[in-house]
């Protein structure tokens, strides 16, 4: 797999978006004297230009990107140029109106905004791959070409699409898994509610319906609409791949986005590149952005992944759009930095003076260079050049949090016991305790090789395939602690319900049965004691269970489970299985990550005020304080400052939203 180019590059990538297609061209030339000045030395470039590169179908005009592809390269800006493909032109909706999406209410999405395109219209796949042909063809060898960027945001505002052309496809796609429509009505239980199909024809999309649509149906259509646009990311890495088999590839990424199966999506990108937009006015926000980075880098593990995009200060999509405050970006910058980053990029470079993101901050903003975010960002640029050696250190992690998409869409189907159970909530009732005590985390998909990792968190496996059994008892028994949330263990892979007790395939890892499940309104809540006396509020959720093997660790005190084990805790050959009967809160997630953090022998590296935030990335350490206070942090003995090379003092001083790097030599 081609990567990029360290040889040519050896840097921290550092620059944005760059759409000189919405700018005469003087401006091009003060742009790239600009870009100078701020350190910019890469470019995502052209990702909505297909109706200004083939006005007409068939009709191209390259020679303004030949230009400004010529004038990057004598600027000493590399390229990563966009495929142009997230945007057809109006001519293609004119000619092809069943290229627009269609809703699960039929309505038909028209031209106007951008991303207007089915994933399953053969004209608009037709189409974009003879401009990536050309764009191929026309680029190949040119010195500037460093990445292709394929697309851009694939289904961020249309992930399905129940066109006609849509159930075809689905069609296929069962056709091609299921192999017989027998195999089908078995794996969706069709027997239920008169459900049986006796003919293909009679496989639809899961259209607005009378009332909940058949779950194992949803579910694969969730896979299948993954997969379709999937496809379309790998028709363009096939074209680009024989004409340009030496230049890596991307497509940029959306952290949690919960339509796209990204494990899937990563195995065919050399780079995996990401945008985050953190809401600069939520103090919940640093510890979901160093989620998705850690998310991120997850995907390849071992190989730095990029920051795409993110907004130097505002956006303009949010009904409300706080700037960022002072330090704020440079704090999230340098936190996808210390979580695996290969660089830094931004939306977009100019602030655009038309269009539906006049009002989006960016590099350049409508005042011009005399502006908070113009200094911020070249003061970035500067020290972002003093990190270069830092691009390919690795990130370690010894805590690991077991995610997928399929469980994520599976648990999140209509009709089970609580609305109330949200993957996001759940990992990041994790994910945050694990994060204010600056332990790195990261994320594996059920099944794999648990292997290295001191502790394992399961929130939620609902959709319990047997080998992520099997690769959690083999971790726990060889020594390694995990800790496992309710309503675990519940359906295979088709939601069919494991039967024998709840969680019948869990039942030997964790010790414990399930009679029950005894969910709570909202506002309701029950206490939980455990066994040293501290006592805890639940809410959400309650199992009514006893245990086989585990031991109780704490019981519920309130209702009819009083008395009943709430958290448990089992021996499984020469590690712990913990088993959380509810959602606990904060403290009581606190509580039970302390203890089996004990078992599992897994200390935080470093203690910091709440709010700052300290990461290690090989022999760099960030100090990252989100807070707008000024925060005093104890460091290790031995360190440097990475930015000025002085020794570093025993206590470091941070003002508000300041962020420090230090090195140990
Ligand atoms: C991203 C998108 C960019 C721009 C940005 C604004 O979703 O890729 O093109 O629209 O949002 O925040």
């Amino acid at each position: 797999m081609p990567t990029l180019d360290c040889a040519h590059l050896p840097f921290l990538l550092y620059g944005g978006d760059y759409n000189p297609d919405q700018w005469p061209r003087d401006v091009w030339r003060e742009d790239v004297a600009l870009m100078r000045e701020a350190g910019v030395n890469f470019v995502s470039l052209g990702i909505f230009s297909w109706s200004k590169l083939e006005p007409r179908p068939g009709d191209f005009d390259f020679a303004w990107l030949d230009d400004v592809m010529d004038m990057l390269h004598a600027g000493g800006i590399a390229v990563d140029l966009a495929t142009a493909t997230a945007s057809p032109p109006a001519w293609l909706a004119k000619q092809y109106p069943e290229s627009l999406p269609v809703t699960s209410t039929g309505v038909r999405l028209a031209f106007g905004a951008r991303q207007g395109y089915s994933p399953h219209s053969q004209a608009y796949r037709e189409h974009a791959a003879r401009l990536v042909e050309r764009m191929a063809d026309r680029y190949k060898g040119h010195p500037a070409l460093a990445m292709w960027h394929v697309n851009n945001e694939y289904g961020c505002h249309v992930s399905e699409c129940f066109s006609d052309a849509g159930a075809a496809a689905f069609r296929l796609w069962l056709q091609r898994k299921y192999g017989t429509l027998d195999a089908l009505n078995h794996a969706w239980g069709t027997s239920f509610w008169s459900q049986i199909r006796y003919s293909w024809d009679e496989v639809d999309p899961p259209r607005a319906a009378p009332t909940f649509v058949n779950p194992a149906m949803q579910l694969d259509w969730k896979r299948f609409s993954s997969d379709a646009i999937l496809e379309l990311m790998h028709m363009e890495v096939a074209i680009l791949r024989r004409v340009t088999p030496d230049v890596p590839i991307t497509t940029n990424f959306m952290g949690f986005f919960k339509p796209l199966d990204y494990f899937k999506w990563a195995e065919g990108e050399d780079l995996v590149s990401e945008d985050a937009y953190p809401d600069p006015s939520s103090a919940d926000e640093p510890a979901h952005n160093a989620m998705r980075f850690d998310l991120m880098r997850s995907f390849k593990r071992g190989v730095p992944w990029l920051l795409m995009e993110q907004a130097p200060s505002a956006v303009n999509w949010r009904p409300r759009n706080s700037p960022k405050r002072p330090g704020q970006m440079r704090a999230f910058s340098l936190q996808a930095v210390a979580r695996g980053a290969r660089g830094v990029m931004f939306f977009q470079w100019r602030q655009s003076a038309a269009g539906s993101e006049k009002f989006h901050s960016a590099l350049v903003p409508h005042a011009g260079r005399d502006t908070r975010v113009w200094r911020e960002v070249s003061a970035l640029g500067a020290d972002l050049a003093k990190l270069g050696d830092i691009r390919e250190a690795p990130v370690r992690a010894d805590a690991a949090i077991v995610f997928s998409w399929e469980n994520w869409w599976a648990m999140e189907l209509d009709s089970h016991p609580t609305a109330d159970l949200k993957m996001l909530g759940q990992l990041r009732a994790y994910y945050d305790r694990l994060y204010e005590q600056n332990l790195t985390v990261d994320f594996v998909q059920p099944g794999q090789d648990l292997a290295g990792y001191k502790l394992v968190c399961v929130p939620n496996l609902y959709l319990t395939r047997l080998e992520a059994v099997a690769a959690l008892e083999r971790f726990v028994a060889q020594g390694g602690v995990a800790v496992v949330s309710p309503f675990s263990g519940i359906v295979d892979e088709n939601d069919r319900v494991h039967l024998g007790g709840y969680p019948a395939p869990l039942r030997a890892l964790l010790g414990v049965r399930i009679e029950e499940f005894a969910p709570l309104q909202p506002g309701e809540g029950n206490r939980v004691a455990t066994r040293d006396e501290e006592l805890f509020t639940s809410r959400v959720w309650s199992d009514v269970m006893e245990c086989t093997t585990a031991q109780p660790v704490a019981m519920f005190t309130e209702d009819y489970v009083t008395q009943r084990p709430a958290v448990t805790r089992n021996a499984f050959g020469a590690g712990y299985a913990y088993y959380l009967g509810t959602c606990l809160d904060a403290d009581g997630m606190r509580w039970v990550l302390a203890r089996a953090r004990h078992d599992a022998g897994l200390v935080s590296p470093m203690a910091t005020p709440a709010g700052v935030e300290a990461v290690w990335r090989g022999d760099w350490l960030f100090v990252l304080n989100h807070t707008r206070d000024a925060q005093r942090v104890a460091l290790p003995a031995g360190l440097r400052d990475a930015l000025s090379g002085a020794p570093a003092s025993a206590l470091a001083d941070l003002g508000p939203n300041e962020s420090r790097v230090f090195r140990r030599p």
